[in-house]
């Protein structure tokens, strides 16, 4: 069986000795072997490979990859870019619900561009810009080969650095802003973790549908320019947590209404403030754990103000057959994000600095941008 190529710089390899290579993507395992006939090679990849879980910056490395087939309904990606989000690192150090089997190859999201395609290939060429949509592991290398299913074209007329990163957190904030509770604009929410990438999304969309936001950062130093950078982001209220040490904390409300949703990325006592700033019936809903401490929500709050704790993970909803919504949705962002409706931080890193950035995105350096590798 040899595939087709529709790219001229896509080698095809003749091949005599066999090789064993095997390597996790996305939960499947793809033998990079090399046969003794001829077929539709990828070029060799640079790639961040974990071998075992643990501290990230203890068990990755850069691994030469060698060449790996493009079968007749495969893709070959090169990337361009993809961060490195929370979610990555937890893969890696082995306390997130999915832990892919070792070695694994880095990363969860990003774009690339189509450097060729297997011989059942329809919808996508060469030159065309894509991201795995659902996102898929395995992002953090210079070229990825997986199926023409896995891959969502894209308008190049978005900024990389949003396509890279438009999935895992705008996405998220889109979905708990519609999922949870029924808001009207003139409505408002409250969320902790303000200045996180999610956090600025939901403050963006939130006022796109005429919601407030009411928003709450740990205390540290630069928190003041923090907080000018979320209004400027469309913000209504930004409070460092040290500032809600008060006995009512809705007497800061202002004019703004009680909020019935309130999101926490936070834990312990962000958790809590959150919990304060809901009106009697109000939904909390929890989608991360940055401080790793606890929730603690006190009996007062489920008695008399009858609070609702909710828990939202991306990747068990979109594993509910949403695909089509899903790029839907992205696609929605894109346009956002191209017309500078939506915007967040980013830090362009060359892939050969990845222990930088990885650095970085561990807060080993104090507080940075998303940290976003070009290949
Ligand atoms: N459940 C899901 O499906 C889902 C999807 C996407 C993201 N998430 C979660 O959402 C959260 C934000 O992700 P992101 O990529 O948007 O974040 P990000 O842009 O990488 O920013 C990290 C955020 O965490 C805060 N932070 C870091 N360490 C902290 C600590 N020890 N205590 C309190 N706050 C701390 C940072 O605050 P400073 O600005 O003060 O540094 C910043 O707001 C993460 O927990 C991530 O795992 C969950």
């Amino acid at each position: 069986m040899t595939a087709l190529v529709k790219s001229a710089g896509v080698r095809v390899l003749k091949l005599s000795s066999a090789v064993n290579f095997r390597l996790n993507q996305s939960g499947e395992t793809r033998t990079r072997s090399l046969r003794s006939f001829s077929m539709l090679m990828s070029p060799p990849s640079k790639a961040i490979v974990y071998e075992q879980q643990g501290s990230p910056d203890s068990v990755t490395r850069l691994v030469n990859l060698p060449p790996v087939e493009v079968r007749d309904n495969d893709v070959c990606v090169k990337m361009i870019a993809a961060p490195i989000n929370p979610s990555d690192i937890n893969r890696i150090e082995g306390v997130y619900p999915v832990r892919p089997p070792v070695p694994a190859v880095g990363g969860y999201e990003g774009v690339g561009e189509v450097y060729a395609v297997g011989s059942n290939v329809s919808a996508l060429s060469p030159g065309d810009w894509v991201i795995p949509s659902p996102p898929s592991s395995g992002t953090w290398q210079t070229y990825v080969v997986k199926e023409e299913s896995v891959w969502h074209k894209i308008d190049k007329s978005c900024p990389m650095e949003y396509a890279a990163t438009i999935t895992v957190n705008p996405l998220t904030a889109l979905r708990m802003l519609e999922d949870f509770k029924p808001l009207a604009s003139g409505d408002s929410v409250v969320q902790n973790g303000a200045t996180s990438i999610v956090g600025q999304c939901v403050i963006q969309l939130a006022r796109l549908r005429g919601i407030s936001t009411i928003n709450i950062i740990r205390d540290r130093p630069g928190s003041d320019e923090a907080k000018e950078n979320l209004k400027a982001l469309g913000a209504d209220q930004v409070f460092s947590e040290s500032h809600l040490n008060v006995k009512n904390v809705k007497s800061l409300l202002g004019e703004l209404p009680e909020p019935a949703l309130g999101f926490n990325c936070v834990g312990g006592n962000a958790a809590s403030l959150v919990l304060k700033f809901l009106r009697e019936g109000g939904t909390m809903v929890t989608y991360g754990g940055m401080s790793k401490k606890p929730v603690t929500v006190s009996t007062t709050a489920f008695i008399f103000k009858g609070l609702e704790l909710k828990g939202f993970w991306l990747q068990n909803w979109l594993s509910l057959g949403k695909v089509k919504e899903c790029r839907e949705m992205i696609d929605y962002l894109l346009g956002l994000a191209r017309d500078g409706k939506l915007k967040y931080e980013t830090e362009l890193v060359p892939f050969d600095e990845f222990p930088v950035a990885l650095d970085k995105a561990l807060g080993k350096l104090g507080r940075q941008p998303k940290q976003v590798i070009t290949f």
